[in-house]
């Protein structure tokens, strides 16, 4: 279940955002989260089974354009099609917008889907 991040999870969040191969160091990851928090166009969003595993954050540009800049999953429950269900849920919520990422990311995600603009 896709659930909005809020002050409470903070360092779980941090926790799934320190998988990300540029968010390596403390004081990068706390400026990320801070970002998140204060910043009205960033949005995080966490993916709740009994604990939470998972983490997709985007943020709202102009012109309808959603840009996916982090998405990340507990090593323990990779492969079990969770970042899928980020991404899809992050589509479904947003669907009038158009997604664009990093190539990082849409590495993964032309893995399952075929129609993603790179930044
Ligand atoms: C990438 C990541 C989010 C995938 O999460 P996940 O929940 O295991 O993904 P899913 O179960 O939905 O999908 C797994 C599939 O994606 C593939 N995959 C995983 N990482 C990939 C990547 N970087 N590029 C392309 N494909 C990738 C897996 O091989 C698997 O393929 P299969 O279904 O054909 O066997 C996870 O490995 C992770 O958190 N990595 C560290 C963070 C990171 O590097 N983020 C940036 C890339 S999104």
């Amino acid at each position: 279940m896709l659930i909005r991040y809020k002050k409470t999870y903070e360092k779980i969040a941090m926790g799934l955002l320190s998988f990300m191969p540029n968010e390596k160091n403390v004081k990068s990851l706390v400026n990320t989260i801070k970002d998140y928090e204060t910043n009205e166009d960033n949005h995080l969003f966490l993916w709740k089974l009994d604990d939470i595993v998972g983490i997709i954050g985007i943020q709202l540009l102009p012109d309808q354009v959603l840009l996916i800049k982090h998405l990340s999953v507990n090593p323990s429950f990779r492969n079990q099609g969770i970042a899928t269900a980020l991404y899809d849920a992050i589509r479904n919520q947003y669907t009038d917008y158009t997604i664009i990422t990093t190539s990082e990311i849409a590495s993964f995600i032309e893995h399952c889907h075929s129609s993603l603009k790179v930044l």
